[in-house]
């Protein structure tokens, strides 16, 4: 059987990547990306705020990437989206689907005819009463969700699926029916996060025994460098970028002989907003950790664009007191676009959401 391709988008705060690829056995194939900046003022918090504006970009970006496809799938996420992880008796996706058309008020603090529902089963559990499924509820606000519903249209695409950023890093990690599986010999260890460092949002994803266990969007992330040193040097946001991207080092006063050298002064500089998202995350992750006494976290696992900054595994580390990796993307993907292998490496890091949404049964 030929694989069906699909077309995924991911608007970042910062960059929209674009993938064209499909599934091969147990790898995600990328036949082509494209990666560009998202305009300022098309979306905010998740929500499409100018959706010419959107689709000027997303028309531009897949003619300059040369990407055709058809089937569109959108990741979505915002503060406006809620989340919850409950246990119900062990059923059929339609039982479930019944069951919680029934109940699912009772889940969330919302009016429900302002939402549209979805569900996902994450694992099931065999306890003394019983088989339960584990399952994650996500309700999206429906005029969020109707913006989203207009991209393919305009793009004259069809719209296969709009996912979540917890499923899709599921998704990359175990594939689309990953409840109940091994790990297909991708020997991930068995606790362990990913942290999605993004500009404005950070991803927590905390696996264990190949399950999700916990996930929660943080509201900062590596933007919040550019505003110290906006603030600290007087220079405006892309100044303040391009310092970071190019002089940031958070190794750099360790290692230079000169302490008082400007890469050890912008060292020092960024180190705060840095400690600040690390206390953050670590809150969640004690949170995980005292669940439970077995809970204990064996790695962390890096992607999105603020893990390039220089030396920030090693700055992890330190303060984690575990292994800091970045994801591996020849674990997960295999590339068969025309870049060259050495420039989606690099680039891979700012895919991987964009990835899970290619993964699809
Ligand atoms: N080499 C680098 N060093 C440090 N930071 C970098 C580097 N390259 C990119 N970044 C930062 O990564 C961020 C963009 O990453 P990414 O594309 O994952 O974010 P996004 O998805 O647009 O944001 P969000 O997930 O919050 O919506 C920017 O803040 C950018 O400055
Ligand atoms: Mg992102």
């Amino acid at each position: 059987m030929f694989m069906k391709k699909y077309l995924a988008i991911d608007i970042g705060n910062r960059k929209t990547k674009i993938v064209l690829g499909g599934i091969e056995k147990d790898k995600i194939v990328v036949d082509n990306y494209f990666i560009t900046d998202t305009p300022t003022g098309i979306m905010e918090d998740g929500k499409i705020t100018n959706l010419n504006g959107l689709i000027a970009m997303l028309k531009d970006s897949l003619k300059k990437g040369k990407i055709r496809g058809k089937h569109l799938v959108m990741s979505i996420t915002g503060t406006g989206i809620i989340t919850r992880d409950i246990q119900l008796p062990k059923s059929t996706d339609e039982e479930l689907e019944k069951i919680l058309g029934f109940e699912a008020q009772q889940y969330f603090p919302v009016e429900l005819d302002n939402y549209i529902l979805d569900f996902k089963v994450l694992e099931e559990i065999d306890s003394g009463d019983g088989v339960f499924n584990r399952v994650l509820l996500v309700a999206a606000p429906v005029n969020q969700v109707d913006e989203f519903m207009k991209v393919h249209k305009r793009l004259n695409k069809e719209i296969e699926a709009i996912d979540i950023p917890a499923n899709n890093i599921c998704k990359v990690l175990f594939g689309e029916a990953y409840v109940g599986k091994e790990l297909n010999g991708k020997e991930l260890p068995h606790e362990f996060a990913v942290l999605d460092l993004g500009a404005k949002t950070t991803g927590v994803y905390i696996f264990s025994s190949g399950k999700l266990k916990f996930s929660r969007i943080l509201l900062n992330g590596s933007g919040d460098i550019d505003d110290l040193i906006a603030s600290q040097l007087n220079v405006d946001f892309s100044k303040a970028e391009e310092i970071k991207i190019m002089v940031g080092n958070l190794i750099a006063d360790d290692d230079l002989i000169n302490p008082n050298s400007e890469d050890a002064k912008i060292s020092n500089l960024i180190k705060p907003a840095v400690n600040n998202l690390m206390s953050d995350i670590n809150r969640f992750i004690e949170f995980y950790n005292s669940r439970s006494t077995g809970n204990r976290l064996d790695r962390i696992f890096l992607c999105g664009g603020g893990s390039k900054l220089k030396g920030i595994d090693i700055y992890f580390r330190t303060y984690f007191n575990i292994p800091v990796e970045f994801l591996d993307p020849q674990k997960f993907v295999l590339y068969k676009g025309h870049k060259k292998m050495e420039e989606f490496s690099e680039d891979f890091v700012l895919l991987v959401n964009a990835l899970g949404c290619l993964v699809r049964s």
